[in-house]
């Protein structure tokens, strides 16, 4: 669609020159010769932009663009004046004109200065858009629970955010939400319209995350064909967010300390020493305090990234939130997918209850996805519920044998394996360790009837 213009001046010569050169293929072109007609069209014909004379017959221009600015904060203006006035000027764009222009102008000037303005309006109103969308998604309100320690770890969170200076560090196993808190801080925060930038350290290798971290300059090794900016730098003023710490090289350790204390860097084969404000977020889901101790990451630099640390309990140790979240999840899936569930049945719901979901939330968002797409009523029932997740469940307590419900040995050794592998989070090394076989035996045993 063409971008509508209106063109408000008194000068009858001036004003029907102006319609036509820029009604055409571009724009569309509206006339108004005084401030009241110009309110009216401005009223009904919503405009793309405003081209303003400051000298009107009947009101002041500086006026009107102050009641446009009522009825509309972001439609731009552009003000035409008689003198080149530099007073009228500053207070046109004190009152929110875009730009100026004074007359006499070139046509094609004034063309040049609307497209700029339209399109640096077109950029923002982009940005905006993508910036609440990404603010609505981050919001607190977001991460679902009902669970008090997660209650607190948000409390917690969110001062976080508000106080951007301190570096802080996520622990937790895979899928326990690290990066949805890392987002949140970032978003929910004064750095939120500033860049938030994550990198994944584990998935590159150590020379080329740090000079995707730190940049390069010209010929700092072969290939750096020219000085290139990194991370750091491109997060100036906003958030860095390094996942999967744990796994960064010695060197790249360093130089992040370095830093963490010095709050400069310099690039990969450079001398200048570059000075940033960034806010660092670091997530693990490993001990990082073990790993410190088998000397695989330094004492030092653990210290600087842990001023505040946040843990995030697996989805085992918070259980009460699994009825909520599997509520929500289906609520969701049902609207994207196109599909009838509402919600589980009593035996269902007890099932992924029992069950020890060493994916944690994202094994729960894959399950029920996966079981909302295959299940065509309303309610889910275990006869939904893929295999892997019903035949984990239900296992007795062991702990006290003396109440056990008697049955064969073999089923007894059955049920005690698997309740060891879930409580090992599936990992059947470790199970086949604690229980003293080998995990071929293991196998076997699972595999029995
Ligand atoms: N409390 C929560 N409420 C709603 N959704 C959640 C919650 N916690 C996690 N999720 C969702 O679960 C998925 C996994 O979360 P996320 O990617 O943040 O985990 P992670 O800890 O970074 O995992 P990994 O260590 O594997 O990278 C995401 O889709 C996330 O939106
Ligand atoms: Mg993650």
């Amino acid at each position: 669609m063409k971008p509508t213009i209106l063109i408000v001046d008194d000068e009858k010569l001036l004003l029907s020159s102006l319609e036509r050169a820029l009604s055409g293929n571009e724009y569309h072109a509206l006339t108004a010769k005084n401030g009241k007609g110009a309110l009216a069209f401005f009223e009904k014909n919503n405009p793309d932009l405003v081209l303003l004379d400051v000298k009107l017959p009947d009101i002041d221009g500086m006026q009107l663009l102050r009641k446009i600015r009522e009825i509309d904060l972001h439609c731009p203006v552009i003000m035409m004046t008689a003198y080149s006035g530099i007073r009228g000027a500053v207070e046109a764009i004190k009152l929110g004109a875009y730009d100026y222009i004074a007359k006499p102008f070139d046509i094609e000037e004034l063309k040049f200065a609307i497209a700029r303005c339209l399109e640096s309006q077109r950029a923002m109103v982009e940005v905006n858009e993508i910036k609440s969308k990404k603010k609505e998604r981050y919001s607190f309100e977001k991460i679902l629970t009902r669970n008090s320690d997660m209650k607190e770890i948000i409390r917690l969170a969110k001062r976080i955010a508000v106080n951007d200076k301190s570096t802080v560090l996520i622990s937790g196993e895979s899928g326990t939400g690290k990066e949805l808190f890392a987002n949140a801080i970032h978003y929910n925060g004064p750095r939120l319209n500033d860049p938030f930038i994550t990198v994944n350290c584990a998935a590159l290798s150590e020379g080329v995350l740090e000079s995707e971290l730190f940049g390069h300059e010209k010929g700092a090794f072969t290939g750096a064909i020219k000085q290139k900016k990194g991370f750091f730098e491109l997060a100036d003023k906003g958030t860095l967010f390094l996942d999967e710490i744990g796994e960064i090289s010695h060197k790249t350790q360093v130089r992040l300390l370095r830093f963490l204390e010095e709050r400069n860097f310099q690039r990969v084969g450079g001398t200048e020493d570059i000075d940033v404000d960034v806010r660092i977020i670091t997530a693990t889901n490993k001990d990082l305090l073990e790993e410190v101790s088998k000397g695989n990451f330094r004492e030092d630099l653990y210290y600087r990234l842990n001023v505040i640390s946040i843990h995030l309990p697996p989805l085992c140790e918070r259980k009460d939130d699994i009825p909520l979240l599997v509520e929500r999840l289906i609520a969701n899936y049902r609207i994207t997918l196109n599909k009838t569930a509402r919600r589980c049945d009593d035996e269902a719901l007890r099932i992924l209850l029992d069950y020890d979901w060493p994916g944690n939330i994202r094994e729960l968002r894959n399950i029920i996805e996966r079981t909302v797409l295959l299940s065509d009523d309303e309610i889910i029932t275990p006869s939904d519920l893929p295999l892997e997740i019903v035949n984990n469940h239900g296992r007795p307590e062991t702990a006290n044998i003396h109440n056990l419900d008697p049955m064969s040995l073999d089923t007894l050794i059955k049920l005690y394996v698997e309740n060891i592998l879930s409580r090992s989070k599936n990992n059947k090394s470790k199970a086949a360790s604690i229980l003293g076989i080998t995990r071929q035996r293991l196998r076997r045993i699972l595999r029995s009837q």
